[in-house]
């Protein structure tokens, strides 16, 4: 039989991950059947523990269940713990072990994929959600000159600084941000999905070089149409993200680190 996986969520039926996770074991020789589960709001846990007894020995966990799957581990590692949230769990020797690969796919996507790394730029991530809990780590290692969080709400920010004090690291209201420049701005808020646009002063896309949008398939967002205006040069959204997570729960799981170029290609949606 083969080694079995899956992604739990709900809904679950516009995952793409059975097929990122196919195409790497295609890619790289590995024999695994990848599944995707409707998770149940009363029985994930319950799901999730069938799942490792029927030899399942990881799975992706999508919304809403990320912190549920964070809590139900026995093992977290430090990214998780800063995002409070697992994407990824590997069922291994006894233990239920978290990860949190969402902010290293996206800190691989902008410096690999689309070669703009992090360090000495002034970066700038809208939103103060889970995403951005998940991505402060790897970007703050990535060593940028500042790390700029903005946030309506100004308390969701104070808890995140509070929790992690770093030289580089600041928080902001949108207000403020009047005035200030940056080289890459990710919008990492939920505005896009109900097609807002957070309220980020005119000019602070200026002399952007590259504008992220973290959520996949949306074509040309609020924001990114707000960055083309703007004259930013590079407009991406999350599917590079969203593929690179994936190599990297394929490589925690698999000990094999599968090529990504391809898949992101044949995942592209053009923006307009
Ligand atoms: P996720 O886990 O996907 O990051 P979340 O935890 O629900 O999502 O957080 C949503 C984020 O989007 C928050 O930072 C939220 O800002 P507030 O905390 O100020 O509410 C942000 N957000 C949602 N809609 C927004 C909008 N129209 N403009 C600006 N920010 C918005």
């Amino acid at each position: 039989m083969s080694d079995r996986y899956a992604v739990i969520g709900r809904p679950i039926n516009h995952t793409k991950s059975p097929l990122i996770h196919g195409l790497f074991a295609q890619a790289s020789s590995q024999h695994l059947e990848y599944g995707a589960i409707e998770g149940s709001l009363d029985g994930f846990e319950a799901q999730v523990l069938q799942f490792r007894t029927d030899g399942g020995l990881g799975m992706n966990i999508t919304a809403p269940f990320k912190l549920r799957a964070f809590e139900l581990a026995d093992r977290r590692s430090e990214r998780a713990q800063l995002a409070r949230a697992a994407n990824a769990l590997k069922f291994e020797d006894g233990h239920i072990t978290a990860e949190n690969f969402d902010g290293i796919g996206l800190l691989r996507d902008i410096e690999d994929n689309l070669g703009e790394p992090l360090r000495n730029r002034r970066v700038l991530v809208l939103g103060a959600g889970g995403a951005v809990r998940g991505a402060l780590l790897p970007f703050l290692h990535a060593q940028p000159s500042e790390l700029v969080i903005a946030n309506r709400d100004m308390s969701k920010a104070l808890a995140l600084r509070n929790e992690l004090d770093h030289p580089r690291l600041r928080i902001s209201r949108y207000e403020a941000l009047e005035g200030q420049t940056f080289d890459i701005v990710v919008n990492a808020t939920s505005a896009s999905l109900v097609g807002e646009l957070p309220p980020l002063p005119g000019g602070v896309l200026s002399e952007a070089r590259l504008a992220y949008e973290l959520a996949y398939g949306k074509g040309l967002t609020p924001f990114l149409r707000l960055a083309r205006e703007a004259g930013v040069a590079r407009l991406a959204d999350g599917v590079g993200m969203l593929v690179e997570q994936a190599a990297e729960a394929f490589a925690w799981w698999r000990g094999v680190r599968p090529e990504t170029r391809a898949v992101i290609d044949r995942l592209t949606i053009a923006l307009e």
